[in-house]
C-alpha cells in the first residue's frame, strides 16, 4: 500500500480536543495518510539537543543496552550489524523517562507522545509516568538517530503496530536541500505513484510525521556521494521516532521486518 493522502495539522489543541477530528485520521492512517503536526516542536531546543548529543557521541564510547525498565540513557552505533532485525547504519541516542538529563529531552517531545497516544486510543500520558511499580509491557523511548552523509541508511522494514501505538511517529530534525544539512535521501515512504516520498521534502524542522509504520519505508543512504565524511564530523542528517517498545524478552509484538532481506 502506498501513502494516499498527506494532511497537515497547524492547530494541535484543536485536533486533540475534538473526538470526530481524531476519528477521522485515525481512519486516514489506517488508510495509507501521512499527518504531519506542524511547528509541534521547539526549533531553538533541536538545535540544542543535537549540540548536547554531537558532544556525548564524540566523548563517550557507544554501547549497547537492551530495551527493559530501569534501563540508562545510552547511545551506539550500527554499522551495517548482522545482529540488526533491519540492516543499517546509523548512530541512536535513546532516552528513558525515569532517567533524569541536562537537556529534558521527554520535556521536549512529550507532546508528540500525547498525540501518538490519543490516536493510539490510549490515554494521554500512557508510558510516560514513573511509578514505582512499573510493570507494563511497553516503555516510551525518544529513539534519536543520526545518519552519518555518505554511510547513513537503513533498509526498507515494517514496523510493528498494534494495541500500544498506530504509528511510530518521526520528528523531522533536519533540513534537506542545497546548502542544508543534507541534499540526498533519507527517510522515504512511498506515494500514490509508487515514487519514493521523502519525509523531508514534505516537512521541515520541529513538526512531527505520523503514519502507519506497518506500511514499507526505509532511509535511503544519506548524500550518497559523500563516502569521504567520518562518523566524527556529524555531517548528515538527524531525526528521532518517538517509540513505544515492547521490554526485551515479550512476545506480545512481532520484531520489525526487513523487507529488503539483504543480509
Ligand atoms: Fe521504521
Amino acid at each position: 500500500m502506498q501513502i494516499k493522502n498527506i494532511f497537515y495539522i497547524k492547530n494541535t489543541k484543536k485536533f486533540l480536543e475534538d473526538k470526530s477530528l481524531i476519528k477521522k485520521y485515525q481512519k486516514e492512517i489506517k488508510n495509507g495518510a501521512v499527518i504531519i503536526i506542524k511547528n509541534l516542536f521547539d526549533k531553538k531546543k533541536i538545535n540544542i539537543l543535537k549540540k548536547y548529543l554531537i558532544e556525548i557521541g564524540k566523548n563517550s564510547l557507544p554501547e549497547y543496552q537492551p530495551v527493559k525498565v530501569g534501563a540508562p540513557n545510552h547511545h551506539r552505533i550500527v554499522n551495517n550489524d548482522p545482529r540488526s532485525f533491519v540492516k543499517g547504519t546509523f548512530h541512536q541516542f535513546s532516552f528513558y523517562r525515569w532517567n533524569q538529563d541536562l537537556i529534558d529531552v521527554f520535556e521536549i517531545f512529550e507532546k508528540g507522545f500525547w498525540i501518538k497516544n490519543i490516536l493510539s486510543n490510549r490515554k494521554k500520558n500512557d508510558f510516560l509516568q514513573i511509578k514505582p511499580n512499573y510493570n507494563d509491557e511497553f516503555v516510551a523511548r525518544v529513539s534519536i538517530q543520526f545518519y552519518p552523509s555518505g554511510k547513513g541508511y537503513l533498509n526498507e522494514h515494517s514496523d510493528p503496530v498494534g494495541e500500544h501505538q498506530i504509528s511510530a511517529p518521526l520528528v523531522v530534525m533536519s533540513e534537506k536541500g542545497p546548502k542544508k544539512d543534507f541534499l540526498t535521501g533519507g527517510s522515504y515512504f512511498y506515494s500514490k505513484d509508487k515514487k519514493k516520498l521523502f519525509i523531508e521534502e514534505i516537512a521541515q524542522v520541529g513538526d512531527l510525521v505520523i503514519y502507519d509504520s506497518s506500511l514499507p519505508h526505509g532511509v535511503e543512504i544519506v548524500d550518497k556521494k559523500k563516502i569521504k565524511n567520518n562518523w566524527l564530523d556529524f555531517k548528515g542528517r538527524w531525526t528521532a521516532v518517538l517509540a513505544t517498545n515492547k521490554i526485551q524478552g515479550s512476545e506480545n509484538v512481532r520484531d520489525a521486518i526487513d523487507l529488503q532481506n539483504s543480509k
